[in-house]
């Protein structure tokens, strides 16, 4: 495993990292064995999306079991309702919900408290006076988080965020099907002149780069502007999506949304990049949008 740095922030992050979403509705044997086995195969970097009772007690043992070597990110703008995970933009209801993720994981912090969802529909009142950007940099206060993030499903918000200076991290869609999504180079580009660290969410669209030989719809939130459909290749495997991301200069660490062992092991099989580069140049063009 390789470790980068995520941005300024002074933490190293392995190159793969595990977005816990997919655990959701998995047993708690099976989530927790997923969180083990991907500490025992280095992976150090855990995304925690939801304030969910019952998701987070099935990740809590694992995860508190390593806490010392490992890197949190809570999200904030999420609730627990009955049982589901909602967006919510209700300050009361976020300032009461993030500290759940503290308590049931029984640790004193989160290494990054990420606003998430942002869109644009949340711009204008995210840095107002008691707004979510002003409940995250309290918690950091607190000393409940120590660096502030932002995730988005839209171009033109990660962008603007990254300018801002406000964030250290930044979490956006990057897979073969967004190569060519206007101003996704220039958010590279931008992340990593300012030292924001990059953490790039559904590097297989949300699955939709597995559905081998089948036509599939790959809609605008999976690759942060761009919908299309095309017949996926048959050949097509989620290692090439990994390394494809990976290979990305900007990026710190690919989070890798699995709901088993089994998917972990073949997402495990990427290689990090060599020094001769890896060629994705016929995937990249499949992909790309016909004008
Ligand atoms: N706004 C936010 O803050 C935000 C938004 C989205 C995601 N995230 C985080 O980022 C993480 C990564 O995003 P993502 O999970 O959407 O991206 P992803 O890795 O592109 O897609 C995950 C999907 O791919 C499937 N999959 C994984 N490995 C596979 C394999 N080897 N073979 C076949 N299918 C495989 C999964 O299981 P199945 O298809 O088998 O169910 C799952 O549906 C999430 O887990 C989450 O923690 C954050």
């Amino acid at each position: 495993m390789n470790y980068k740095d995520l941005g300024n922030t002074g933490l190293k992050v392995s190159e793969i990292g595990i977005g816990t979403e997919f655990l959701f509705h998995q047993s708690k044997e099976t989530a927790s064995d997923v969180v083990n086995y991907a500490i025992t195969n280095k992976i150090n970097y855990f995304d925690i999306l939801f304030t969910v009772q019952n998701y987070l007690e099935k990740i809590a043992v694992a995860l508190k079991s390593h806490r010392n070597k490992i890197v949190i990110a809570g999200h904030l703008g999420t609730k627990d309702s009955e049982g589901r995970p909602k967006k919510t933009r209700k300050i009361e209801e976020c300032k009461l919900e993030f500290p759940k993720i503290l308590d049931i994981l029984d640790i004193d912090c989160v290494d990054i408290i990420n606003i998430q969802f942002v869109g644009l529909t949340d711009i204008p009142k995210l840095y107002d006076k008691n707004g979510l950007y002003e409940l995250a940099q309290s918690f950091k206060k607190e000393g409940k988080a120590k660096f502030i993030g932002l995730s988005t499903h839209d171009i033109n918000i990660a962008n603007q965020a990254a300018n801002t200076g406000k964030f250290d991290t930044i979490m956006f869609p990057f897979n073969l099907a967004n190569h060519y999504l206007p101003n996704r180079a220039e958010l590279l580009k931008t992340c990593l002149q300012k030292g924001v660290g990059l953490i790039a969410i559904k590097p297989l669209a949300a699955g939709r780069l597995m559905t081998r030989n089948r036509t599939t719809s790959i809609a605008k939130y999976q690759t942060g502007g761009i919908s299309l459909k095309r017949k996926i290749p048959n050949d097509i495997t989620s290692a090439q999506c990994i390394n494809y991301v990976n290979s990305l200069k900007g990026v710190s660490v690919v989070l890798s949304g699995v709901k088993s062992i089994d998917e972990l092991q073949e997402n495990l099989k990427y290689s990090a990049p060599k020094e001769e580069k890896q060629d994705f140049t016929s995937l990249v063009e499949f992909f790309r949008e016909k004008i």
